[in-house]
């Protein structure tokens, strides 16, 4: 068995080397994301020790109660991508607005939304939980970094990834090269890489949706997830459940397995639940960096313009075909 010795940190130079342009500031940008994820992973491991499962007591922007975890999470990377000298400005899934930050007057290129920690409410029972993140470009040097800047397309995402805090540390990112994966390697501290160029199964047997909102679905969509599960389907044979919860290890698994992942809307929150830009957009890159899609219905997400740093959206991601077999009931979606 080959041992794995190409690191995260060499990863990105010698992929920076194939890019003359390069200043070697996306190398340093990452890295300093890839050692945020390893304190965070440090600490979701040891959360049961220092008792940091529980609640705040405090909401976030979004209304929602916040974990002890959460807030460190997020403390973990402002600090360290606030004082990368990278960043003009971050935004949190934690935090009500666009933190700015001291690099914004030195003329930072780019600028981070992150979801400091996705599927928080599972930190109690032992169930996967990551980090997502998305990078854009300053799109004017001159003015510095504002909130415009978060306000771009998904196409024009720099580099965009997610961790999984599991049986294993993974980190997963895209700069637009393809999709790579990456493993903590506990012994020497740093993530190697085990997965070069990711693609995502043209076709899987896997279905992923919370079924509890079934009776806030349309009658289109009930359909639809019904022949999912019938072998009378198009594949010509009955797709199997799984649904974890947790947006990044349900990400994941489609993204190495396949099948499709829904998050729809419903009659009750028809503009969906999960966020555009620190959720949704990173993983359509991904999704389409690894030859799937991901739409919210009738568009692709990495076309859809966002309004606002905190826009909730639909989001369904999948592999080829899963992606075509959606579109053509639902959607003029040009995924393909
Ligand atoms: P977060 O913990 O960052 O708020 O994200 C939770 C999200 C996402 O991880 C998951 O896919 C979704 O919530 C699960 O929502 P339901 O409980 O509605 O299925
Ligand atoms: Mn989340
Ligand atoms: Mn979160």
């Amino acid at each position: 068995m080959s041992i794995p010795t190409e690191t995260l940190s060499r990863f990105i130079l010698r992929s920076e080397a194939e890019h003359p342009e390069a200043t070697g500031e996306l190398s340093d940008l990452l890295t300093s994301i890839g050692v945020g994820v390893k304190m965070i992973g440090h600490l979701v491991a040891s959360a049961g020790f220092s008792g940091v499962h529980g609640y705040t007591g405090r909401k976030n922007v979004q209304g929602e109660q916040t974990h002890q975890l959460d807030e460190d999470a997020d403390e973990i990377l402002v600090d360290l991508l606030g004082s990368s000298g990278h960043f003009g400005s971050l935004v949190s899934e934690e935090r009500d607005g666009v933190l700015e930050t001291e690099a914004v007057r030195n003329g930072a290129k780019y600028v981070v939304a992150f979801d400091p920690l996705d599927g928080s409410s599972n930190i109690g029972s032992n169930i996967p939980v990551g980090t997502i993140f998305t990078i854009f470009r300053v799109r004017d040097d001159e003015r510095g970094a504002t909130q415009e800047d978060f306000l771009q397309q998904g196409r024009e995402v720099v580099a965009a990834g997610y961790s999984v805090y599991g049986a294993k540390t993974s980190f997963v990112y895209s700069a637009g090269n393809g999709v790579h994966g990456f493993t903590l390697d506990r012994t020497i501290g740093e993530f190697v890489l085990t997965e070069e160029s990711m693609k995502m199964p043209k076709r899987g047997s896997i279905y992923s949706v919370n079924e509890g909102y079934w009776e806030k679905w349309s009658e289109k969509l009930q359909a639809f997830i019904s022949s999912l599960r019938s072998q009378a389907n198009r594949m010509g044979y009955a797709y199997t459940g799984r649904y974890v919860g947790s947006l990044v290890a349900d990400f994941d698994r489609t993204l190495r397995k396949g099948g499709i992942f829904l998050h729809p809307g419903n009659v009750e929150r028809p503009g969906g639940k999960l966020r555009l830009l620190y959720e949704c957009i990173p993983l359509a890159f991904i999704a389409q960096q690894a030859d799937g899609c991901a739409s919210d219905g009738p568009t692709e997400i990495l076309d859809i313009l966002p309004n606002d740093i905190h826009e909730r959206c639909p989001f369904i991601v999948g592999g080829e075909e899963e992606s075509q077999w959606f579109r053509e009931e639902f959607s003029d979606c040009p995924c393909r």
